[in-house]
């Protein structure tokens, strides 16, 4: 008996040496060795077979082959297989994955480039709701009741209730600043717009408008043309020629359309085959002009005292006119095909 318990002790122990860690064959062992039917169980059942004087030493030598058995099975399945043992080989030359890293938007990156440049001019950007009251998109900026852009269908009304609706235009963060500072100021806004338009390659029922508006004493003319001459020429470059058409806005008197020559064809008039600007030699950035003395008396401004300059540019404009892009929609199709070339 003795003898049979040195050679099973040999033979587990080799045995379990052998296996790799973390494999079935660990748990197969155990119940070869400690399982209901295994070899040191059948040892344990033969001790009432030894002659009596035997059995204490015979006992103990069985109890300390099933320790140790025990304690190298659970070394095996306790160890973490090493990468060897478990992986499955890997090809080195093989080229590598690289991870995929996001880029900014076109329409971000052309309204941080429109910031960048006015924050150089010494403006501030500043921000306000895109749900807004008729009071704000419309009564304060001097936009009467009749005015076409304030009919129902000309605009997305939240509720009628509380006259609220989704702004139309950026120009209510003029008054809405004008109302909690003092000039002397200058601040450009950044943001969202809605309109009820069709959608199609140049209109989309949302679009991004960034607003201007500097006031102070003795703010000219002149300075608009000076401040926006500055910006056309660092955002289309140094040969771009500028041209203000007289126009209206409500909440600008005088008001102009700004235009600048096209960047495809130089502002060749009568260039009839250029896809840019189809031979007028002109394109349209904004509108803008000096800031209506009522609009001032609406924030409790002194319009005796202080002058100023508003302009406002749809963003997909500019951004459509510096990349050579032919359709507004997509900006917002989410093509990454498209959004891969920024
Ligand atoms: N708010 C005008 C628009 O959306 C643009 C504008 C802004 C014109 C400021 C003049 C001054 O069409």
């Amino acid at each position: 008996m003795k003898d049979r318990i040195k050679v099973i002790t040999e033979e587990a122990l080799k045995e379990i040496g052998a296996c790799r860690a973390g494999e079935d064959t660990v748990e197969a062992l155990r119940v070869k060795y400690l399982g209901r039917k295994g070899i040191i169980t059948e040892l344990f059942k033969q001790i009432g077979s030894v002659p009596a004087e035997d059995k204490p030493e015979i006992g103990k030598l069985i109890n300390i082959l099933k320790e140790s058995v025990t304690r190298s099975l659970d070394e095996k399945s306790l160890l973490v297989p090493s990468a060897e043992e478990k992986a499955p080989p890997i090809d080195v030359t093989l080229p590598g994955e690289s991870g995929h890293i996001g880029r900014i938007h076109p329409i971000t990156r052309t309204i941080d480039e429109i910031n960048s440049l006015f924050v150089s001019l010494g403006f501030r950007i500043v921000e306000g709701p895109e749900i807004e009251t008729e009071h704000y998109n419309f009564e304060t900026l001097n936009i009467p009741l009749e005015h076409p852009s304030r009919d129902a269908f000309d605009t997305f009304y939240v509720s009628f209730e509380k006259k609220t609706l989704l702004r139309s235009h950026t120009s209510p963060v003029q008054t809405r600043f004008m109302e909690k500072n003092r000039p002397p100021f200058a601040i450009v806004v950044p943001g969202r717009v809605f309109r009820p338009d069709a959608t199609d390659a140049s209109h989309s029922f949302m679009f991004h408008q960034v607003e201007g508006l500097v006031v102070g004493q003795d703010i000219k003319f002149s300075d608009l043309k000076g401040t926006l001459t500055t910006f056309a020429r660092q955002m289309f470059g140094k040969e771009v020629r500028m041209r203000f058409r007289p126009s209206f806005f409500p909440f600008t008197e005088p008001s102009a359309e700004v235009d600048i020559s096209c960047i495809v064809c130089g502002g060749k008039a009568g260039e009839k085959r250029c896809s840019m600007c189809g031979g007028k030699g002109w394109l349209e950035i904004m509108g803008a002009g000096m800031v209506n003395p009522k609009v001032f008396e609406a924030v409790g401004y002194n319009p005796e005292k202080v002058t100023g300059f508003a302009f406002g540019m749809g963003v997909e404009r500019i951004a459509i006119l510096k990349y050579g892009i032919n359709d507004i929609r997509l900006f917002f199709e989410n093509d990454l095909r498209f959004l891969r070339q920024f």
